[in-house]
């Protein structure tokens, strides 16, 4: 793991100042999957803790657009402003609405933001922790007072409800969530410490070719796959049971904090059996690292806002504590952002 550069002493203080969510209307349970594919709700459930998943319903319009637009609608409301007072909206996300424009500008024409700068990040499941990490710095820094930090993520596009789209199609759901972040005089709030790796040797654990051309070697290339995600689960599993402690140690070096001085792990929700395994490496009682898997399934980079903005509403996240935020996903990436709320 590469060493970070001690930090500064702040002279603006961050805060989260509000949050906000939405899902689609359609829900598939595990039972209504085991109508379309070779599959049962006690292996799903034994296997990965997934009950249910929201999907959108493409005829009634929904999409990542309509979602994020939601979300961030929310967010607002909960920061009480309004949206023309925003600097920057960073919307992670990998299912944009097309290659061009980016989502993130018809984002902010949807919720009536002024001129403020828009762009999409491309960051898989790690893409809202990276967009966070990225928007801290520029609020840190003096260059934006306000950003919103929106992962929208609609995958069941990608996905096959029959025989040959089992592997994936159990695991993922549609959802988008939304966090504001502001600048403040007490410079006691922020991100202590974060960290943000990448190893892309290793792209072809999850992928998603649009032609025959990209496949990897040890893939055969599949005309059925094109548009679909492949995942080779087995080595996703076994990268993010050893890579979650790895990466929550390292934060906690760089902090100097012990893993009970944290008051929440809010993990990106890929699978029970991971989340579990991180839980019993620290030793951490169960409220303290959340799960929702089992109404969502695996949101991508909404995932972890999600689970920040239930336990926001629940009053279990609060001002004056400690929360680390930790992902990982295609890329392979993985990352995490320590906050003094
Ligand atoms: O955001 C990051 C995204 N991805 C992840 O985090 C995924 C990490 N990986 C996983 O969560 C697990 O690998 C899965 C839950 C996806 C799969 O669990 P597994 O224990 O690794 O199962 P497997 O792929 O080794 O498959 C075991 C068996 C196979 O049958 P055989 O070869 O043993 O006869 C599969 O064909 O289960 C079969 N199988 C299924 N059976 C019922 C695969 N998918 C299904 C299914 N229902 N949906």
């Amino acid at each position: 793991m590469t060493r970070a550069a001690p930090m500064d002493p702040p002279r603006i203080g961050v805060r989260i100042a509000g949050t906000g969510r939405a899902v689609p209307s359609g829900q598939l349970t595990n039972v209504d999957l085991a109508r379309l594919m070779q599959t049962s709700d006690e292996w799903i459930v034994q296997r990965t803790g997934i009950h249910t998943r929201r999907v959108c319903d493409r005829s009634k319009g929904e999409s990542c657009l309509p979602l994020a637009k939601e979300a961030l609608t929310k967010a607002l409301a909960d920061a009480r402003m309004d949206a023309r007072e925003l600097d920057m909206i960073i919307l992670a996300t990998l299912t944009e609405e097309m290659p061009c424009p980016p989502t993130s500008c018809q984002l902010a024409a949807a919720v009536g933001a002024g001129p403020c700068g828009a762009y999409d990040l491309s960051g898989a499941c790690s893409g809202f922790v990276f967009s966070l990490n990225t928007a801290w710095s520029m609020v840190r820094a003096g260059l934006h007072r306000t950003v919103a930090v929106v992962g929208a993520d609609t995958l069941s596009s990608y996905m096959e409800y029959n025989d040959h789209g089992r592997a994936t199609a159990i695991l993922f759901g549609d959802a988008a969530a939304a966090t504001i972040i502001r600048a403040t005089d007490d410079t006691s709030k922020g991100i202590i410490a974060q960290a943000m790796h990448t190893n892309g040797a290793r792209w072809a654990d999850l992928y998603i070719p649009l032609t025959m051309k990209h496949f990897p070697a040890e893939d055969p290339p599949e005309q059925a796959m094109i548009g679909r995600l492949h995942m080779n689960g087995k080595s996703v599993f076994k990268f993010a049971v050893s890579t979650f402690p790895e990466v929550i140690e390292q934060t906690l070096g760089r902090a100097g904090l012990r893993a009970e001085e944290v008051d929440h792990y809010i993990c990106h929700q890929s699978n029970a059996r991971i989340l579990e395994a991180a839980r019993e490496r620290f030793g951490l009682p169960a409220e303290k690292l959340y799960v929702n898997i089992d109404k969502y399934g695996n949101t991508v980079a909404a995932s972890v806002p999600l689970c920040l903005d239930e336990l926001r509403e629940a009053g279990r996240v609060r001002e004056g504590q400690r929360v680390m935020f930790v992902s990982f996903g295609a890329g392979l990436t993985w990352g995490t952002s320590l906050w003094q709320l």
